[in-house]
């Protein structure tokens, strides 16, 4: 995923202990390091709050920075190195600033809506060195008009699991239909958006996902297995019944999926019908985002001047 998350990295270069003894002693010294690199996964509005806070902190060596309150404070004084990137939302316009303190605007970031495109998404990166006394604070301020927003979003989802038993079909009443393919190995699972017992995904990041699945044929059975989204709205499907030995079946689709889909696997449950696998995984089952969707605009400007236009059209028919 290429999609740009906000980064704000910040180091301390040079301490003012003074003299080339004090910087030999500030490498050596645990205590005197300083360094951070926090990001933000999420896309934020301009409004009263407007101090961007970070939710995935890679480094922060002295515990200098406060990341829920999108805070550094300086503990010691020296050179910092300052760097940050961040992306812009569509139809929105970007205006950004590293503040030293309370007000003193020390970087930014802006661009217009109509600068560079309504769709315009590449994130902007700007950074600076400065020179900070103790208890100084460096943070990033979005503009505080809904207008302005920086977009962010670098969560994605991938999952592959596997299957070591093979899957035999009982007619029995009284049991649950429709029970998915439960699976027992997670090779992948970023996002935690497949439940591996229960055997189902469930859609967090909204977009077109792709999936895939390989089941094995048990000899003298029908294979019938369906990828099915939702309750029972059947994606896709593989059926054999052929009487030959072992085989392996695959399948594959895109699906544009909106937060709380769900996509499981369901193997017929009925006599006569299976699937094989065995310590090999026969049963195999993977999907991940090929695309996010890209936030609706909350200021539909486009759209409204649609809609007049069709209005007028109107009254001429
Ligand atoms: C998976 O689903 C089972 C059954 O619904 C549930 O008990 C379990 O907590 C879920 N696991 C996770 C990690 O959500």
């Amino acid at each position: 995923m290429l999609l740009p998350a906000s980064v704000l990295i910040g180091l301390l270069c040079l301490g003012n202990a003074g003299g080339a003894w004090a910087f030999a002693r500030l490498l050596d010294n645990a205590e005197l390091r300083s360094a951070f690199s926090v990001s933000r996964t999420s896309s934020m509005e301009g409004g009263p709050k407007m101090t961007v806070t970070f939710d995935t902190v890679y480094v922060n060596i002295g515990g200098d920075f406060d990341a829920k309150a999108g805070l550094f404070r300086c503990r010691i004084p020296g050179a910092y190195y300052f760097s940050f990137t961040v992306g812009k939302f569509p139809h929105k316009d970007l205006s950004v600033m590293l503040m030293k303190n309370r007000n003193e605007v020390q970087a930014i970031v802006y661009e217009e809506n109509a600068a560079r495109g309504a769709f315009f998404l590449c994130p902007t990166d700007q950074s600076v060195m400065l020179q900070l006394e103790f208890g100084d604070t460096v943070w990033l301020r979005l503009h505080g008009d809904p207008r302005y927003a920086l977009y962010s979003n670098t969560d994605t989802s991938a999952f592959s699991v596997g299957r070591t038993q093979s899957i035999l079909g009982v007619s029995q009443v009284g049991v649950l239909q429709h029970r998915p393919i439960s699976f027992d190995t997670a090779f992948v699972n970023i996002g935690e958006d497949f439940n591996v017992t229960q055997g189902v995904f469930t859609c967090r990041v909204p977009g077109a996902y792709y999936f895939s699945f390989n089941v094995g044929k048990l000899p003298q059975k029908t294979l019938s297995v369906k990828l099915m989204k939702n309750r029972l709205e059947v994606q896709a499907m593989i059926y054999d019944d052929s009487q030959g030995e072992k085989a392996l079946q695959s399948q594959s689709l895109m699906l544009a999926l909106k937060p709380g889909d769900t996509v499981w696997l369901y193997s017929h449950q009925r006599d006569g019908f299976g699937a094989y696998s065995n310590h090999a995984k026969y049963i195999t089952f993977t999907g991940f985002l090929v695309y996010p969707d890209i936030p609706p605009s909350t200021e539909p400007t486009v759209g409204k001047i649609e809609l007049l236009l069709r209005g007028r059209g109107d009254v001429h028919i």
